[in-house]
């Protein structure tokens, strides 16, 4: 799968961020429950990972469960857990064939015991692994994030190992679960609603955002490349003036 016609294969994003929203009101509509939506939701992830592995994104960071979503009802949390559990077992075969690398992001300490284990077991197994980097976001709260990384920066503060005068931007990149990760270049979100739901705070700050009214399980080949063409379009100023950017 090259990359399509459609797309310049020299300004791919580097990172691509994608809030998976609406899984549960594209089931309501065909009166099924909210998990078919999920599990028809992990066939899209599936789809997605392997356009952008093959399109050349370095790393996709895929929202597939915030800390506010432990608020939801307890069958519902356990069907999505199954789900991840299953996706990472089923999918391991095909992430060491294609050189993806798996690593997440969030309170893993969470999440039960099994399904812990399954994603520790499923990063080490392709720690190795350099093509794209799988990113997932699991109890991944970007206000909780900032906590742990401002707790983090205090305690080395008081032991003497950091000055306040070391506290810049660099010093906070380090902090964050996302350390070592480029900022996402290009934030998508289906589903129609147009918020950042506490995702990647720090992080999308330059990010181009995309909101698209595709509900996350029909969003497949032709949405991601449409989502990719639209941030193709855009010029990225970084505060700066658009001649500026254009004599480069
Ligand atoms: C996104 O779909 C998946 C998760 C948040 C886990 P939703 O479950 O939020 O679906 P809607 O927004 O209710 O349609
Ligand atoms: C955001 O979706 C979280 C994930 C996609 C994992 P939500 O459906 O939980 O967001 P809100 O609550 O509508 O903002
Ligand atoms: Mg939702």
């Amino acid at each position: 799968m090259p990359v399509p016609q459609s797309l310049d294969p020299s300004y791919i994003p580097r990172h691509v961020a994608i809030i998976m929203d609406g899984n549960g009101r594209w089931a309501k509509r065909q009166r099924k429950p909210r998990l078919f939506g999920h599990k028809v939701g992990v066939d899209s992830v599936q789809e997605i990972v392997e356009y952008a592995g093959e399109w050349g994104v370095e790393v996709l960071t895929l929202y597939a469960f915030s800390t506010e979503n432990w608020k939801r009802p307890a069958d519902e949390v356990g069907g999505l857990m199954g789900l991840l559990k299953n996706y990472l077992q089923q999918e391991l075969t095909r992430m060491l064939k294609n050189n993806i690398r798996l690593t997440c992001i969030g309170n893993i300490l969470k999440l039960p015991a099994d399904v812990r284990e399954t994603l520790q077991a499923t990063m080490q197994e392709t720690a190795g692994n350099d093509k794209l980097i799988l990113n997932l976001a699991l109890s991944y709260g970007g206000r909780a994030e900032l906590i742990r990384g401002i707790q983090n920066i205090a305690e080395e503060v008081c032991s003497g190992k950091l000055s306040s005068a070391d506290i810049d931007e660099k010093c906070i990149d380090s902090h964050l679960y996302t350390v070592g990760l480029p900022d996402p270049d290009l934030l998508i979100r289906t589903g129609g609603e147009a918020r950042l739901s506490n995702f990647l705070l720090w992080q999308a700050s330059y990010a181009e955002i995309y909101f698209t009214d595709i509900m996350w399980p029909d969003f497949r080949e032709e949405a991601f490349r449409n989502a990719i063409a639209e941030y193709q379009s855009r010029e990225r100023r970084f505060g700066k003036t658009s001649a500026q950017i254009k004599s480069g």
